[in-house]
């Protein structure tokens, strides 16, 4: 059992695209990776009346998982779009945070590697007070944080990283979301040095923005591609304990 717990300095910063791409990539390398989504709020109605997270269907198709994997990907999925705790109540629904740890602790020995998605950023309420923080304290696995390239990033990425280490959670790496090499002036690459400088984190990656993956179309065009070319893979498989079976 290895796994990586994958947040973000805000909501939709991007850690549905990059923890689908990091499945992605490890996959094309022969890797056997399983996703998560531990809980997921906003989630859609199918035509057969079923609620579901579209977070966990684009994980699946990264990951290339069968949709019978649904219920362990993500056991906890809530109608309303707003933090878990919250959407939680609303629609009635009593969060038992031991079952939900249990759950994710079934993923994570479920595959000999794993990627488990937050919900977020690093303090949202997952129920009452029990904040992600404390789900990845829990779990204890190494993080990743994803980030923003643009103006704010250096506040809400060291705030994320120091908020972290408080409860003892090693982070990894960070990996910019939205990254556009061409247009990329001092701006964005002072906010990438401030914040390997000041967090003493790693930059694992600059991932750019594709018009060929939608979380909510299940999109995930040249993922693994998108991937190998702009993530540190290598370092990723490392930090998950693996080998690579592609002899990479
Ligand atoms: N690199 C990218 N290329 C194309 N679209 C992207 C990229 N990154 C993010 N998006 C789009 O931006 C939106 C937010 O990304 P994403 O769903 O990964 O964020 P998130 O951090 O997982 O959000 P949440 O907190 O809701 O789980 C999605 O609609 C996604 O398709
Ligand atoms: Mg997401």
């Amino acid at each position: 059992m290895s796994g990586l717990f994958i947040t973000a300095t805000d909501t939709e910063v991007g850690k549905t695209v990059i923890t689908g791409a990091l499945a992605a990539a490890l996959r094309q390398r022969g890797l056997a990776v399983g996703v998560m989504k531990p809980v997921a709020s906003g989630g859609v109605t199918s035509q057969d009346g079923k609620l579901l997270a579209e977070d966990a269907t684009f994980l699946m198709r990264a990951a290339g998982l069968a949709e019978s994997e649904r219920s362990y990907v993500n056991p906890v999925c809530l109608a309303p779009a707003l933090t878990p705790a919250v959407a939680a109540v609303e629609s009635g629904v009593t969060i038992n945070v031991p079952d939900l740890v249990a759950a994710c602790r079934c993923l994570l020995n479920r595959y000999p590697m794993a990627l488990i998605e937050g919900v977020g950023g690093i303090t949202a309420p997952i129920w009452e007070e029990y904040l992600v923080v404390d789900l990845m304290a829990e779990l204890a696995l190494p993080a990743l944080v994803v980030a923003r390239p643009n103006l704010g990033t250096i506040n809400h990425t060291v705030l994320t990283v120091d908020y972290a280490r408080r409860r003892g959670i090693k982070v990894a790496g960070i990996i910019i979301n939205g990254w556009d090499e061409a247009k990329a002036g001092v701006l964005e690459r002072s906010n990438l040095a401030y914040i390997e400088r000041l967090t003493g984190v790693p930059v694992l990656g600059k991932f750019p923005y594709s018009p060929d993956i939608s979380v909510p179309k299940a999109k995930v065009t040249d993922l693994a591609a998108l991937a190998e070319q702009h993530l540190a893979i290598d370092r990723i498989i490392e930090l998950l304990g693996g080998t690579d079976h592609a002899g990479h």
